[in-house]
């Protein structure tokens, strides 16, 4: 007899799983909303504010739930090709990826309690996993493992510091052992883009071109940037390390530069109106 089993491919970010404690809002709900786009001031993450311990939470918990669809997302695109469209050993990759973030899933939910904060206290847009639905698996690993796990490497980067300027060990700890995955996780989407892409440069430069929309989105109007001013600040030498061309960060960086003038010119023309 002939079993034939089928589980879908392609789950749409409605299908997830989550509980009652989780708050879904979209991403455009996401980034209408101006605590994360700055009112127009710098905003860094300065132990010496008070309501930085509040950012930091909020951010926390952009992490965890960041880490649970990265996990999904990792799983999805495991699953969601058979080995014409992705060598099996990218699959063993993103099959590592997963017990990768499954583990940042768990610290990051201890994180939150070490800094006093719990599930669903914040609410959960599902952008990245949105980003981890393109039907082609090429977009997945420049939208995914490049621009928002290279995001991840700035933030992880962030935190990492702050954490040295609130001497709290606990975070720092955590952070830099995220940070390295992070890394790996990034160097496995510029090796297997490469590696499919080798004989398409066509279907590399569109991918490409996704990943830049995505990166454009994540400089959150520049908040990321390579000053001390920056709330998000650019890990120039990790990224590296995670097979990002020089030119490519400078890209970004010029892209978060134009983006924070704008904001800052916007703000000015404002205070000049009142
Ligand atoms: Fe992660
Ligand atoms: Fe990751």
């Amino acid at each position: 007899m002939d079993y034939h089993f089928h589980m879908r491919t392609q789950l749409p970010p409605s299908a997830l799983a989550r509980d009652e404690r989780f708050h879904r809002i979209t991403t455009e709900e996401r980034f209408a909303d101006e605590r994360l786009n700055g009112a127009g001031e710098d905003r860094r993450m300065d132990p010496a504010s008070s309501e930085s311990a509040d950012r930091a939470r909020r951010q926390m918990h952009g992490i965890f739930v960041g880490e649970i669809q990265a996990l999904e997302g990792a799983g999805r695109t495991a699953f969601d090709y058979d080995t014409s469209e992705t060598p099996f050993a990218m699959k063993l990759d993103m099959a590592r990826q997963c017990w990768d973030e499954a583990r940042h899933v768990e610290i990051s939910l201890l994180l939150g309690d070490h800094m006093g904060t719990d599930v669903g206290e914040y609410s959960e847009a599902v952008t990245l996993f949105e980003a981890a639905c393109h039907p082609d698996p090429v977009f997945r690993l420049a939208g995914v493992n490049r621009a928002l796990e290279g995001l991840a490497i700035d933030v992880f980067t962030t935190m990492r510091d702050f954490a040295i300027e609130m001497n709290d060990q606990v975070l720092y700890f955590a952070e830099d052992w995220m940070l390295a995955d992070e890394v790996t996780h990034v160097k496995m989407g510029s090796n297997w883009l490469r590696e499919i892409t080798k004989n398409d440069k066509e279907r590399q430069t569109q991918a490409l071109e996704f990943q830049r929309t995505v990166d454009g989105l994540f400089n959150f109007r520049g908040m990321r940037g390579e000053g001390r001013e920056a709330s998000i600040r650019l890990a120039r030498k990790f990224r590296e390390m995670a097979g990002f061309a020089t030119e490519e960060i400078d890209e970004i960086a010029a892209m978060a530069t134009a983006d924070r003038e704008a904001r800052l010119a916007a703000s000015s023309a404002t205070a000049t109106a009142i």
